[in-house]
């Protein structure tokens, strides 16, 4: 037999990992909700046209990491799997005339996203994000309020030492004269290029200062800065953006250096690190600002801002400062066993009344003795076991308490209150 493994980058998330990865989602949506972000799913494929253009054709995620959808037939579109949510968002926002709503259209989402990357710690090929995105507002007040809700994620997730690094990329208006300084400067250490960034220099040079490169690090440390080239609105929305974060309090550090990766992005530029971990492969999220992808997906054109944050790399860092996390498994109210061990008809009906009275019943289904069902509802940690015997008969069951080592006749009729007051003394006694 061959033996079947995971794809190559890819994990099973068991089920104490996806019971952690289920409250990141619950913190996730708590915020959201009090945050007033609605949720929103798009499919996991879109035609590819949608990130070819949202987020641009020169860039990692779209030149080396989609995931393309072989075409079943001659005449199907070409699809790829989405490596990040926003332009599927956004295509769904001009699909779905979301400018005719009250604005900003504020929205939310959870799930899995596909980069064709090499694996490594922290790097998949299937990885999850927590997504914001508020769509319809030029900002930037609403910049900083998607700024501190992702760091009260992670302060909410139990991560410390989260710190946000922040830049402005300019815009349409500015970006011109700044690419050609910063054509020109490359152009002036074209020998040192690796030949890939080379042929990017002229096809899509801010990817340069982008680049995975090492041999691009000293280079890019030299390299000319959007911040210098801002025009007067752009900086003017900068200065104001560091105004709103500081009158919340939000600590952040503006790194000039940061371009992020997809060429979505005007204005502010965001990303999440773990401070002293900073680097390609170590941001625990990113975003920013994206005022003219909507038109560039066919809507009108309508600023925006969100972020993508990296549920696996907050796994990742949880385990690395070894914070204690809630168990994501709580053991039974009670365990239905039966001095029958053929009788699974009455131990599967009575859990399964128990379960409709909201309790977590588990019924033991094996043919073993008694003695062996009781012990297995022990190793289960179950506070009680329901024991079927020959009372059953006169509609009364046996209750074992199972720490306290007590037991008692209980009519069955009684047996749910029975089992709920049990359990509320539990917990709070
Ligand atoms: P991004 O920076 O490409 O932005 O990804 C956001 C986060 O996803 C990263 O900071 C990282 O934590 C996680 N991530 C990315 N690639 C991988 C991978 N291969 N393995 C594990 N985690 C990964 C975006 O995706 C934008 N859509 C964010 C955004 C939303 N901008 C505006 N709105």
């Amino acid at each position: 037999m061959p033996s079947f493994r995971v794809p190559r980058g890819t994990r099973d998330l068991l089920p104490d990992e996806a019971a952690r990865f289920a409250r990141f989602a619950e913190v996730a949506r708590g915020l959201t909700d009090r945050y007033g972000y609605r949720p929103i799913e798009t499919p996991i494929f879109e035609q590819a046209a949608v990130f070819e253009r949202g987020i641009g054709e020169v860039t990692d995620v779209v030149e080396k990491e989609l995931f393309r959808i072989a075409p079943r037939t001659e005449e199907s579109e070409a699809w790829a799997l989405r490596p990040e949510p926003t332009a599927g968002i956004v295509r769904a926002y001009v699909q779905h005339g979301m400018q005719t709503w009250p604005q900003p259209v504020r929205l939310a989402t959870i799930g899995p996203m596909f980069r064709y990357d090499r694996p490594q710690a922290g790097r998949y090929r299937q990885f999850w994000q927590f997504d914001v995105e508020a769509i319809g507002d030029p900002g930037p007040a609403v910049d900083a309020e998607i700024i501190e809700l992702g760091l009260r994620f992670y302060a909410e997730v139990g991560i410390k030492g989260v710190e946000v690094l922040v830049n402005s990329i300019g815009d349409p208006a500015c970006r011109p004269a700044y690419l050609a300084t910063l054509v020109a400067f490359y152009q002036g250490h074209v020998a040192e290029l690796p030949p890939t960034e080379r042929d990017r220099l002229e096809r899509n040079p801010l990817r340069l200062l982008d680049s995975k490169d090492p041999a691009m690090a000293a280079l890019n440390a030299m390299a000319p800065r959007t911040v210098d080239h801002l025009c007067e609105a752009c900086a003017a929305h900068f200065d104001s953006l560091r105004r709103h974060l500081d009158a919340l309090g939000v600590p952040y550090r503006i790194e000039p250096g940061l371009v992020r990766g997809l060429d979505y992005y005007t204005r502010t530029a965001i990303e999440f690190y773990v401070a002293g971990r900073e680097g390609q492969q170590q941001a625990l999220g990113g975003g920013g600002r994206y005022d003219g992808l909507v038109e560039l997906l066919g809507g009108r054109p309508t600023p925006g801002i969100g972020f993508g944050l990296g549920l696996d790399r907050v796994a990742l860092v949880l385990d690395e400062q070894s914070v204690a996390e809630p168990a994501g498994h709580d053991a039974p109210d009670a365990v239905v066993v039966s001095a029958d061990p053929s009788d699974t008809v009455s131990r599967l009906r009575i859990a399964t009344e128990l379960r409709a009275a909201g309790l977590r019943a588990r019924a033991d289904l094996g043919h073993r003795k008694l003695g062996r069902q009781l012990e297995a509802a022990s190793r289960d940690g179950a506070h009680f076991a329901v024991i079927l015997g020959d009372e059953l008969g006169e509609g009364q069951v046996g209750l074992r308490d199972l720490e306290a080592g007590t037991q008692r006749l209980v009519p069955v009729a009684d047996l749910a209150r029975e089992l709920k007051r049990g359990a509320s003394q539990h917990k709070h006694g």
